[in-house]
């Protein structure tokens, strides 16, 4: 069974999408089966998979969504595209935006992406969802079809207050909607290296959330680099094979790996 992670921060612009997309290519250029799923319907994770315009896509998440919303048939391949570097995706456009204020009408409308995900994760190894920076209904889908979250950090402002609300949020879906929910850890991005900023930011995570959540040693650094990347339609491995971002998503890429082997073997010495 292939694991679900979900990407999400209340705020914007902090890197969920390029987190997406690198991480997961990072995990496919490990030999995983990767599927990742535009929950946004800013669409921008399915441009920086080289879709140049989400909104004219005549298939999208939006179609799957509503059929399963009307207990119309689907097949579990509708709508997937394969990006070049080796991941699958089912993108998003503005049309996602409608359908979240239809969901508010629908029955079990906390679960219809879970419902997608139940059918599809025996292919995968990995799906990974990119959200939009805010804690509606299609983020609380996300966070009900995960078995973990990872959150992004912007090393630029003090986090702790952003998180406060998300971490309220995974509390509330983890007792009323999906107990499983783990936290897969915070990520800091967009680090400055020429400043020790991020060290004070990682000392605050700490003390507020190091005992129940996994801080990524690994973080991302800022660099033009990856910004010139949403542009390109490509990832960092392709844009920037040798440098900083680069790496640090393929460190990223085998703590998540490292990490979940150490679960694994956690669950089976806990089943003995
Ligand atoms: N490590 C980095 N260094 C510099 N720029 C970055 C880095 N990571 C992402 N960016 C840039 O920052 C901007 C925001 O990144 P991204 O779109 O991934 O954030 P997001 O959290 O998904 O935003 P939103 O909340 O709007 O969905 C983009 O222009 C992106 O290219
Ligand atoms: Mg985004």
């Amino acid at each position: 069974m292939g694991k679900v992670i979900a990407i999400a921060a209340q705020k914007g612009g902090v890197g969920k999408s390029t987190t997406c997309v690198n991480l997961g290519i990072g995990l496919a250029r490990k030999g995983k089966r990767v599927l990742l799923i535009d929950m946004d319907p800013q669409g921008n994770m399915s441009s920086c998979l080289g879709i140049e315009e989400p909104d004219s896509l005549k298939v999208t998440i939006v179609n799957i969504l509503e059929k399963i919303m009307n207990d119309e048939q689907w097949e579990p391949t509708e709508g997937l595209m394969h990006q070049v570097e080796g991941v699958d995706f089912l993108p998003a456009n503005i049309e996602l935006a409608g359908l979240e204020t239809t969901l508010v009408n629908v029955i079990s409308r906390e679960t219809i992406l879970r419902e997608y995900i139940d059918r599809i994760r025996s292919i995968y190894d990995y799906v990974i969802i990119d959200t939009m920076p805010s804690l509606g209904m299609l983020t609380i889908n996300a966070l009900v079809a995960a078995d973990s979250v990872l959150i992004p950090v912007e090393a630029a402002y003090l986090p702790i207050k952003g998180l406060q609300q998300l971490m309220k949020t995974i509390g509330r879906v983890r007792r009323q909607l999906n107990p499983e929910l783990q936290m897969e850890g915070i990520l800091l991005t967009k680090v400055d290296r020429r400043t020790n900023f991020a060290k004070d930011i990682i000392t605050l995570l700490q003390q507020a959330y190091g005992e129940r959540v996994h801080i990524f040693q690994n973080c991302i650094p800022l660099s033009v680099r990856a910004a010139e990347t949403s542009a390109e339609g490509k990832s960092i491995f392709l844009h920037d094979p040798k440098g900083i971002v680069a790496e640090g998503y393929q460190a990223l890429a085998e703590e998540v790996l490292s990490r979940e082997s150490t679960q694994c073997a956690k669950d089976h010495s806990d089943a003995l």
